[in-house]
Formats: structure tokens, C-alpha cells, sequence
């Protein structure tokens, strides 16, 4: 017999990805995605969310703190995305943590304030995860956010709050950081990003014939088996594709 408790795996809505984690992320972790910029870190949790709501049925929040949300509504449209169509049916939330930086009111329905401290944050993203009933989350990103705070030194304490805060609702949550070459081994910013994450899945550039390739590592992932190896994918028109057999250019 075999006693080993069934993993409830929640889809990534990546072509290609979830073959290579035994078919979707654990429920109910935080996955931390790193990688330079313009890695596709953004693209990758803004598919994740919106395939959870079109593909599987499951709600989402995306915490957007890097652009407006009109901004990624717009870019989401570049790969077909309708989001707008899932805001309104109460199966994405996408919260406006740009808008009031810049001076700007918010036309939206969800945003945070100019400047906030670590628990209005966590109370704010708590309440429109209860609201919608999200089964995913994202946060765009965890430097930008750290940024935002009153006490950006403040960010360990939201980091490992918002953990216990997640693993209670049992959201899936996908952080995004930026590390400067984080295949070289330094995953992320704060250094503690990892720590709270059961899985890091590392986006990457690389040189290949004077052309930059992108490459993608999953360097963790608890309670799944997974090989260390880079796989290659594109950002198509479609958004991000993976190629788990390790060939396309
Ligand atoms: N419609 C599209 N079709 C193909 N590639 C795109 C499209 N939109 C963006 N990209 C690619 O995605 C990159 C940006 O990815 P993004 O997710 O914003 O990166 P990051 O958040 O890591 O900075 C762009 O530099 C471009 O190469
Ligand atoms: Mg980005």
C-alpha cells in the first residue's frame, strides 16, 4: 500500500509547465518566480491568473505594483487576454498599487493607498481574497512592494505575516522578485523571499549564437519531483510556452 497523501496540484496554465512538477504547483504554497528584467515574470503571473479564472474556474487577485493596472490589462490584451471580461464576472481582481504613487486617483475598484504600512497591506489583500473567494494570488513584486512600505525594512515581517496569512486561506501565491543573475545562485533581493517559498522557479537570458534565449529553472519545489535541468521556452503570442523536451531553437 502505498500511504502517500494525494498533493491537490493547482494548474500553472503554462503550456509545457506542469509536466515538469507532476502536473500543477501543491496547493496552497507560495512559488517565488526571479529573474533580471524582462525575464517574463509579470507574464507568467498574470497567465497564471487569468488561465485560473478561464481555464479552471478558480478566482484570482493580482496585486499589480510595478505599472497601473490599465497598463497590464492592455499588455494582457497583446496575448489575447480579455481580462476585464473575468473582473467583471467576479473571477479576477486586479488591485492598483501604482496609481496613487504617482499622485493619480484611482479609477479602479481596487487600490491601495500611497503609502501604507504592513498591516493596512496585509488587511487590504486579505479582505479582496475574501471577496472574490481567490484560490490564486500574485504578488508584482516583492521589491516594488518592499519599496512602497513605510519601512521598507519592514518587508521581512510582511513576507512571513502574509505566508501564515496565505496558508490559512489556502491560496497558491505566485511573489515575483528581481535578482540580478539568480541562476548564479542569489535568488532574490531580501534573501528571505526563498525561505518563505516552497517553490523558486528561476526565469532566465541567456547568450546562444549572438541571439538571447530564454531559459527556465525550477530550483524548488516541495512535495514534488522535478529536475534541475533549464528548459527552454518563448513568450509567443499567447503568452509564455515551455518546452519540456528541451528542443525548439
Ligand atoms: N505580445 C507579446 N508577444 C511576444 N512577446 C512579448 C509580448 N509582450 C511582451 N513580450 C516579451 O515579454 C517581455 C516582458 O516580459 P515581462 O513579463 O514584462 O518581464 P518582467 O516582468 O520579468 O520584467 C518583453 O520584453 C518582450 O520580450
Ligand atoms: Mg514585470
Amino acid at each position: 500500500m502505498d500511504n502517500r497523501p494525494i498533493i491537490k496540484r493547482i494548474k500553472s496554465g503554462i503550456p509545457g509547465f506542469d509536466e515538469l512538477i507532476q502536473g500543477g504547483f501543491p496547493e496552497n504554497t507560495t512559488i517565488l518566480v526571479s529573474g533580471s528584467t524582462g525575464t517574463g515574470k509579470t507574464t507568467f503571473g498574470a497567465q497564471f491568473v487569468y488561465m485560473g479564472a478561464k481555464e479552471y474556474g478558480e478566482p484570482g487577485v493580482f496585486v499589480t505594483l510595478e505599472e497601473r493596472a490599465k497598463d497590464l490589462r492592455r499588455e494582457a490584451k497583446s496575448f489575447g487576454w480579455d481580462f476585464e471580461k473575468y473582473e467583471k464576472e467576479g473571477l479576477i481582481a486586479i488591485v492598483d498599487g501604482v496609481s496613487s504613487t504617482v499622485g493619480l486617483p484611482s479609477e479602479e475598484r481596487f487600490a491601495l493607498e500611497d503609502r501604507f504600512n504592513v498591516d493596512n497591506f496585509l488587511r487590504y489583500v486579505y479582505k479582496v481574497v475574501k471577496q472574490i473567494n481567490a484560490k490564486r494570488l500574485v504578488i508584482d513584486s516583492v521589491p516594488s512592494l518592499a519599496f512602497r512600505l513605510e519601512e521598507e525594512k519592514k518587508i521581512r515581517e510582511v513576507l512571513l505575516k502574509l505566508n501564515t496569512i496565505l496558508l490559512e486561506m489556502g491560496v497558491t501565491t505566485i511573489l515575483t522578485t528581481e535578482a540580478p543573475d539568480p541562476a548564479a545562485g542569489r535568488i532574490s533581493r531580501y534573501g528571505m523571499e526563498e525561505y518563505i517559498s516552497r517553490g523558486v522557479v528561476i526565469l532566465d537570458l541567456q547568450e546562444k549564437n549572438i541571439e538571447l534565449k530564454r531559459y527556465l529553472l525550477i530550483r524548488k519545489m516541495r512535495e514534488t519531483k522535478h529536475s534541475m535541468r533549464k528548459y527552454p521556452f518563448e513568450i509567443t503570442d499567447h503568452g509564455i510556452v515551455v518546452y519540456p523536451s528541451g528542443e525548439i531553437y
